[in-house]
């Protein structure tokens, strides 16, 4: 077990003016990194991503994916191409929450594709689009692990399964009181470690 990183409530989540990991987060990042030998340092790259992610801001922009890159010391188009295979990294800004609807076998079986065009509708956007108060935005993703509670759909480190209309309906209007961050800058990163 290396640092003791109890959430990211101890990351700045604000993006930063310089792309470079605050302290703590760079504590982090070195501590994944000792868990692997140097020759395959490339395994530490979806932990590193999500520590990204939460510190700058909620997304990868180019810029950033060079500077994990560096970090890691490997080519920046290796970065790239594990961030736009994975949907929970977001390759453009996002809003403050990002909902992921489950569109493969079972959820599509339970009514995904209907929860999605409910979605669309209530917030005023597509798959993809976020909403004008930045408040939400809507993506689709293959299986999360969670078929036996189809339909489902994921935000931030949150599972929100079984969902009906009035199920989607009190979580937008929860996380829209709340006014937290949950596009995978709440995730637990001391699990990573
Ligand atoms: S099919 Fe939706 S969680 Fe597996």
């Amino acid at each position: 077990m290396g640092a003791q990183v109890h959430g990211t409530q101890q990351f700045d989540k604000t993006r930063r003016t310089e792309i470079k990991f605050g302290p703590l987060a760079m504590e982090t990042v070195k501590t994944i990194i000792s868990h692997y030998p140097e020759a395959k340092i490339k395994s530490a790259l979806l932990p590193v991503l999500h520590i990204a992610q939460a510190e700058f801001g909620g997304w990868l922009s180019p810029e950033v994916m060079d500077y994990v890159a560096s970090v890691l010391k490997i080519k920046p188009i290796e970065v790239f191409e594990v961030a736009s295979f994975y949907s929970m990294y977001n390759l453009k800004p996002v809003g403050k929450c990002v909902l992921e609807v489950c569109q493969t076998s079972s959820c599509w079986l339970n009514g995904a594709e209907d929860i999605v065009k409910y979605i669309e509708k209530k917030l005023n956007i597509k798959v993809g689009e976020t909403t004008k108060d930045g408040m939400f935005t809507l993506k689709v993703a293959e299986c999360l692990g969670s078929c036996g509670t189809a339909p489902m759909l994921q935000c931030g480190a949150s599972y929100h399964e079984n969902l009906t209309y009035e199920k989607v309906d009190s979580l937008l209007e929860k996380y829209k009181s709340e006014g937290k961050q949950k596009n995978y800058t709440d995730l637990d990163y001391h699990n990573t470690l």
